[in-house]
């Protein structure tokens, strides 16, 4: 587990690009937080590490459920928030995109209930000022066990808070 301080809506962006740099093909990324935390802005980001291009912008699933973005691999990008549970979840059909051929970032993962996928990345984030983001970071599985090192790494050297 890392937990990290973001200081502003920059060093948001550092992050994001940060782990869409070290995504792999069939990463998951489970982003939890709040209304108004912050998920949708860490997945523009994200995309933007992964080489998807500028003008794709990057908005809300919420009521497309998934929006799919081209990058050097595929971005599922997925809001689970108008779901009430795993039911709604597999009648959605959105199971053929949580683990797949490209990296996957889903908002409101708590949605899935038993459907979250044994490796993924789990980011937690809470608003703690105005632009101020306290994020808890928690690997799941060997994958993204692995990359610990390299993402603690790469947020010091981004000047992104650290703590412990
Ligand atoms: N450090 C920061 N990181 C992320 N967003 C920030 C930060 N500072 C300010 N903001 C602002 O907070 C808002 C976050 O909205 P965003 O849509 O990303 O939240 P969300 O967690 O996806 O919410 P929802 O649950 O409604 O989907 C944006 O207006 C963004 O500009
Ligand atoms: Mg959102």
């Amino acid at each position: 587990m890392m937990r990290l301080v973001l200081q502003s809506l920059r060093q948001t962006g550092d992050l994001g690009r940060i782990l869409g740099r070290m995504a792999e093909r069939g990463d998951v990324i489970l982003l939890h937080g709040a209304l108004g935390a912050g998920k949708t802005t860490l997945a523009r980001s994200i995309a933007s590490g992964l080489d998807v291009p500028p003008e794709c912008y990057v908005t809300s699933p919420s009521f497309s459920l998934m929006l799919e973005y081209p990058g050097r691999m595929p971005l599922y990008h997925i809001d689970c928030y108008r779901l009430r549970g795993e039911d709604d979840v597999e009648e959605s059909g959105l199971m053929d995109y949580i683990v797949a051929d490209g990296l996957t970032v889903v908002e409101w993962p708590d949605r899935l209930g038993g459907l979250v996928p044994a490796e993924h990345l789990d980011i937690r984030m809470d608003q703690a000022g105005e632009q101020a983001r306290k994020v808890i970071v928690t690997p799941h599985g060997r994958r993204w066990l692995e990359r610990m090192d390299a993402l603690k790494a790469a947020c010091g050297a981004a000047s992104i808070l650290v703590e412990n």
